[in-house]
């Protein structure tokens, strides 16, 4: 199964500056728990962005830079989207997590192998330099929402919603 995994404010921004532009501990909690020992896909700037190497997950980096290389034993570089996804799926039992960024979830939300979104709207106007695309109601619809509030966990209050991708 192949997800895509998101946080956008409700104008959709994702980052700003290369970061998340919220903290929000409970939401981290959740890619923790749906994320760890699955495999993670991701675009390079996404990769450079995170502290470290995230424990017990596969990440899969796709950078058009042929000489870009990782030296992680959990850590796979790829120079083509689709061969990422192809490559993921050899990790058997394991579930696939497309964590972004903007560029990648541009591109992956397009695919029909996609077939699931995470998506936790941060209820807040902010301001960014990348972006979410919009989530089509024709292509994907609502299968479950939860409401986290605003409190000294989370900046921002926020909806984890999940959609599901309409056949
Ligand atoms: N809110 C969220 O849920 C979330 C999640 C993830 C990231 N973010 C934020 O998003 C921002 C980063 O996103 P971004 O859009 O700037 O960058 P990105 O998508 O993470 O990475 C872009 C890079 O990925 C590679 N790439 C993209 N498409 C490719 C393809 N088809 N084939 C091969 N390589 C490809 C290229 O690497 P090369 O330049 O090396 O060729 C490209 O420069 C940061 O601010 C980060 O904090 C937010």
């Amino acid at each position: 199964m192949v997800s895509l995994i998101v946080a956008a404010s409700e104008n959709n921004v994702i980052g700003k500056d290369g970061k998340l532009p919220w903290r929000l501990k409970d939401d981290m909690q959740f890619f923790k728990k749906l994320t760890t020992s699955h495999v993670l896909i991701m675009g390079r700037k996404t990769f450079e962005s995170l502290p470290k190497v995230l424990p017990n997950r596969v990440h899969i980096i796709v950078s058009r830079d042929k000489n870009y290389d990782v030296d992680d034993e959990n850590c796979y570089v790829l120079n083509i989207l689709d061969e990422a996804i192809d490559f993921a799926r050899t990790f058997l039992g394991k579930e696939i997590f497309i964590i972004g960024g903007g560029t990648i979830y541009e591109q992956a939300i397009k695919k029909k192998v996609v077939k699931k979104i995470y998506l936790t709207r941060v209820k807040a106007i902010l301001e960014g330099d990348t972006f979410f695309p919009e989530i089509s109601p024709a292509e994907w619809k609502e299968v479950a929402r939860y409401s986290y509030p605003q409190n000294e966990n989370n900046q921002y209050p926020f909806d984890i919603i999940e959609y599901e991708r309409i056949d």
